[in-house]
């Protein structure tokens, strides 16, 4: 079987998909900037892997160039991201350009590289988007616009991949992660970002992993293609008021 590869693989979302397609017998290449969570990872999921920088196109490339020994590739994940928290009276050009370079331009730079190889071992491509993307947040111009352009990414793309290669995305909402890390510091914080959620608590990687697997296996998932999947505990589309919860 071809190799799959996750660029983020030691964020929360990136580590846990890594774990779960190790066990589900997937062979992995794994992309990440700290070398020594990157190896232990590796380690741990038998899996080759390469150090890269999400704002260094070449690093990309190279590590799709590494990961592909000859056989093609199996799948393609972009786990990689950021909270840029900002109105955009305060956000710096630099500011929208490293979010965009880190969400979208880096996802678009992976995905690119990889076609050919993808195309050989029959793989499927997976992104994550945000609910940020179709609901309005404050201080999410950035981001949210980042995450808009990730989902006409996997419609766009799907079209022209197919059908040979599946491209798909999951949009979360707040979960566990080193990203969010700050916002749930502060314990009231969290309880009431919680309380944003229809299902009443905030995400956690496990969260994603079965439907990310899933969408990565070219047997299960063999006709999906273009989709952009919500696991955000009901927040973009269900209103719980205070009689509805018992
Ligand atoms: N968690 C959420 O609340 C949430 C909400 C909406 C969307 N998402 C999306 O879900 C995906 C997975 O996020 P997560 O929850 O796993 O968050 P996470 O734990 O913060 O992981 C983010 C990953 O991005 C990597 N990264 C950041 N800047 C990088 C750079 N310059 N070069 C290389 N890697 C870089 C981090 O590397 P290090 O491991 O070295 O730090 C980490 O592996 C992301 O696309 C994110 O935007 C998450």
């Amino acid at each position: 079987m071809s190799k799959t590869v996750i660029f983020g693989a030691t964020g929360h979302i990136g580590s846990a998909l890594a774990r779960q397609l190790h066990d589900n017998g997937v062979p992995l290449h794994l992309a990440g900037r700290n070398k020594a969570d990157l190896s232990a990872l590796a380690d741990e999921v038998n899996a080759s892997f390469s150090e890269f920088d999400a704002m260094d196109n070449s690093s990309i490339s190279q590590a799709i160039a590494d990961a592909d020994t000859g056989g093609g590739l199996g799948g393609l994940v972009w786990a990689v991201g950021s909270i840029l928290l900002k109105p955009l009276s305060s956000l710096s050009e630099s500011d929208i350009q490293n979010c965009f370079q880190l969400n979208l331009f880096g996802a678009m730079i992976a995905a690119k590289s990889a076609l050919a190889s993808l195309k050989t071992g029959q793989g499927s491509i997976l992104l994550f988007s945000s609910v940020a993307a179709q609901t309005g947040f404050n201080a999410h111009t950035a981001i949210g616009s980042a995450k808009a352009a990730i989902e006409g990414l996997v419609v766009a793309l799907a079209a022209e991949a197919a059908p040979d290669i599946r491209v798909n995305a999951i949009a979360p909402s707040l979960s566990e992660s080193k990203m969010a890390a700050p916002l749930m510091a502060n314990p009231q914080m969290q309880k009431a970002l919680a309380a944003t959620h229809p299902l009443g608590r905030l995400g956690t990687a496990d969260d994603f992993t079965a439907l990310a697997a899933l969408l990565l296996d070219n047997q299960k998932a063999g006709w999906i293609t273009g989709q952009i999947f919500a696991v955000d505990g009901g927040r973009s589309s269900v209103q719980v008021n205070s009689r509805g919860r018992s």
